[in-house]
């Protein structure tokens, strides 16, 4: 059995990236949110990101969860699986399978700003698992986790409970890692606020390497990820009405050694002014000006376990691949 709900207030798409839009491109240096980039284009863009041979995170994330699924089933004993930022749900299965294995689990709560990704994978999972209640919300993480205390007149929370045992949070993929630190700090104390006893979180959490590695992860030869990048701004067309020229701008990823993290801009390749009326803006580039659209910050063990304690949870488990590029953690409220 599967349900939708869009949680999205009326006219997100527009009047949140107008403000949004309004805040970064008039900003020195320019930048613009992440969130922006899934819209249906982007979402398939990003599925095309995660098969390139470059692109070791999904696969490495994929190899820790068919080795540690069956440890986070026995541990979490959920009847719930929240998915927050859950995509195409694709290394989903894998905690399904050993859930359903484990003889806990009821529902199936994906939550993703892109309706396209969320309504595909919520099909595919409801037709591959009969048994189970996939109840799917479209909603902005920043405002809604799918856990309790619901949206404004949305009724009742899919992730709430109402008998479906506990819950396990999962938040895969790294997406935590496109988040400043700061977001970081307050995502996480929001999820704590969240839990219940007996309620746990799963975090995926990309690692710290060779600057080689990363750079060809996030540039690769293809141009996959330098149209996924690009496509933010037919977003900003398609939504605001803006004239942006994709091919005026280049794709650029560079390491940021101290911060540890992998930026993403788009580069202006000439002097220009792109009209923005969407957002009632004309926005001037110098030639060789950048947009920050994403960073994707790079962990290590011992960060990770300090920004879950600041937020009121205790990491129980830490899994990474065998060749250590990616780690996942299951942690569980702290006492008091
Ligand atoms: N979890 C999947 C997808 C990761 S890509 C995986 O590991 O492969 C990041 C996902 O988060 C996308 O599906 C995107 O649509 C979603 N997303 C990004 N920002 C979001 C936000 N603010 N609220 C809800 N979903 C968001
Ligand atoms: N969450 C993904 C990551 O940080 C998003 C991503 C992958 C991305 N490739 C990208 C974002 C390229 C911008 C540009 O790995």
């Amino acid at each position: 059995m599967i349900t939708i709900d869009n949680l999205l207030p009326a006219g997100f798409r527009e009047s949140s990236l107008r403000s949004d839009v309004a805040t970064g491109l008039t900003a020195t240096p320019k930048w613009l949110p992440p969130k922006w980039f899934y819209d249906a284009e982007g979402s398939a863009l990003f599925e095309k990101i995660t098969e390139l041979p470059e692109y070791y995170p999904t696969r490495a994330e994929r190899a820790i969860l068919r080795a540690a699924s069956g440890q986070i089933a026995v541990a979490s004993r959920a009847g719930t699986l929240v998915e927050l930022g859950s995509g195409s749900s694709e290394k989903t299965r894998l905690l399904l399978d050993a859930l359903l294995a484990g003889g806990t689990l009821l529902r199936y709560v994906p939550v993703d700003v892109s309706e396209s990704a969320l309504r595909a994978a919520g099909s595919a999972v409801d037709s591959e698992y009969p048994g189970l209640d996939v109840r799917g919300v479209v909603a902005d993480f920043d405002a809604y986790l799918g856990l309790g205390a619901s949206a404004p007149g949305s009724g009742a929370s899919p992730g709430s409970g109402d008998g479906a045992g506990p819950r396990l949070v999962a938040f895969l993929g790294s997406t935590i890692g496109n988040m400043m630190p700061a977001e970081r700090a307050v995502f996480l104390s929001r999820v704590r606020s969240a839990l219940r006893p007996g309620d746990a979180f799963l975090l995926g959490t990309d690692l710290v390497k060779d600057p080689s590695v990363l750079i060809a992860a996030y540039d690769d030869p293809s141009g996959v990820t330098a149209a996924f990048n690009k496509n933010v701004l037919s977003v900003l067309n398609a939504s605001l009405g803006a004239d942006f020229v994709l091919d005026a701008f280049d794709h650029v990823a560079v390491w940021d050694a101290e911060a540890e993290w992998m930026e993403m801009r788009l580069r202006s390749a000439v002097a220009q002014r792109v009209r923005v009326p969407g957002a009632g803006l004309t926005v001037s580039f110098e030639a060789g000006e950048d947009i920050r659209t994403e960073v994707s910050a790079k962990f290590r063990r011992d960060g990770v376990a300090a920004e879950l304690a600041a937020a009121g949870l205790e990491m129980r488990s830490w899994w990474t691949d065998a060749a250590c590029r990616f780690g996942l953690s299951l942690s569980v409220p702290s006492d008091g």
